[in-house]
């Protein structure tokens, strides 16, 4: 005989089976993480770009590649690691003798002292050096501080980590920002503050003070900087690249980041590197080791040619960025675009309200159907919420290409004048 008790017993656990299997098959398959993460708009844009070239001439200052070929003295050198059979996974954290040649140039120009054995990483870009940090350091729920405007990636950075984004404005026509309100947005949940000078997508370069009322509050909260100095070579007008890590009392609580990409026009090779105290670099390292296992080999032999360039390469390399955003800004100007000159990177942030469009996306959408010329939409460079009216124009392209351009940016001027509203043109039918 089944008691009372028995039944109501069995009658629970087949609820709670039913129950769990309603659970499961309501179950997403799809991660919370992975949901939070927005696709790339400066991805898509370029997708977009890719396939209006097929059937018309588009002049590409959108995506932050450079239209210069690899330096040939690195191209060399890959061929020459292949060829001498490099093709195996190197040390995971970077073949040694990269990783010295990383801390020589850490050491002359940054001004940093780092041991190549315990502090430095190569990674797979930039892009897997932050990753790898943030993964390293951060737990879900921690607060991590980004300025706005900001490198697109960073909002899914801190998506992957479950971290929550507290975001301080940099403001025109410097792109400053208030300290008591960076001040305000420390509290003791912050972690991390995610900082990139020289400046994507502003063209700012952090000054040494600046960076030290960062460090103060940073110190004060016992918080770390992750600083991507990607753009670190390209600074102009007496301007100077100050590295977080070199303000006293910083190198402990920073992981430096940079890499080959913009410097050597090699972003198809995804090599980086990041530099931080032993501690952090274990753990990262940890992690870096599950991510990727190692950067691809002979780009790391041919990395340490690239990385052992004398000065003048760099002085070259900003002497040339320097001319063209000299070539590009007038064009700018007189279409009407209102900007601070970008004192770093290969940016130009311009402010388009002039062309009455309701939102930048808009504006964006008119320059590349009416003029073919493709640009980053500003809200790709903010959360959702707010509704910059700004264009990002980039000048790492050949003076040919920037004065083609130029001619462009004519017609928006002429339409300008005639006092007409401009109208996005439909979207041109296969
Ligand atoms: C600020 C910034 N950081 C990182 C990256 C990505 O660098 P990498 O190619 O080394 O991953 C970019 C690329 O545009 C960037 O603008």
């Amino acid at each position: 005989m089944v008691s009372l008790k028995q039944l109501r017993e069995a009658v629970a656990r087949l609820a709670s089976c039913l129950s769990l299997k309603g659970d499961h098959a309501r179950r997403s398959n799809i991660s919370n993480r992975a949901a939070k993460i927005r696709p790339s708009n400066i991805r898509d844009a370029a997708r977009l770009v890719t396939e209006m070239s097929a059937k018309t001439r588009v002049i590409n200052l959108g995506q932050g590649l450079p239209q210069y070929p690899a330096p040939q003295f690195l191209k060399d050198a890959a061929k020459a690691a292949i060829d001498a059979n490099i093709n195996q996974y190197s040390n995971t954290w970077g073949d040694p003798l990269l990783r010295q040649a990383i801390a020589r140039k850490f050491q002359r120009y940054n001004g940093v002292t780092y041991n190549p054995e315990t502090e430095i990483t190569v990674t797979c870009g930039a892009s897997e050096a932050i990753n790898a940090a943030l993964l390293a350091t951060v737990n879900p729920g921690d607060e991590m501080i980004v300025f706005e405007p900001f490198y697109e990636n960073y909002h899914p950075n801190a998506m992957i980590v479950d971290a929550t984004l507290r975001y301080v404005q940099l403001r025109e026509p410097d792109w400053t920002f208030d300290e008591k309100e960076l001040e305000a947005a420390f509290n003791k949940r912050t972690k991390v503050l995610l900082l990139n000078t020289p400046h994507n997508p502003t063209g700012k370069v952090f000054s040494r003070r600046e960076l030290e009322a960062i460090a103060r509050l940073c110190r004060k909260w016992n918080v770390l900087v992750i600083c991507d100095e990607i753009y670190e070579y390209m600074v102009y007008d007496g301007a100077r690249h100050v590295s977080m890590a070199a303000i006293p009392g910083m190198k402990e609580r920073t992981i430096t980041v940079s890499g080959l990409s913009k410097t050597f026009s090699v972003t198809g090779w995804r090599l980086g590197y990041c530099a931080a105290p032993p501690e952090i670099t274990r753990a990262l390292r940890r992690v870096h080791d599950y991510l990727t296992l190692a950067a691809p080999s002979p780009l790391q032999a041919a990395a340490v040619v690239a990385l052992n360039q004398p000065d003048d390469f760099y002085k070259e390399l900003a002497d040339k960025y320097r001319a063209l955003r000299d070539q590009l800004c007038p064009m700018l100007e007189a279409a009407g675009f209102k900007f601070q000159k970008p004192q770093g990177t290969y940016y130009v942030f311009a402010d388009c309200s002039h062309m009455g469009f309701a939102t930048d996306r808009q504006a964006w959408e008119y320059m590349l159907r009416a003029l073919g010329v493709a640009t980053v939409a500003g809200y790709c460079f903010y959360r959702p919420e707010q509704s910059p009216r700004h264009l990002r124009f980039c000048y790492a392209k050949y003076p040919e290409t920037i004065a083609e351009a130029g001619e462009r940016l004519k017609v928006l001027t002429e339409q300008l004048s005639s006092g007409k509203p401009l109208v996005v043109p439909p979207e041109p039918t296969t």
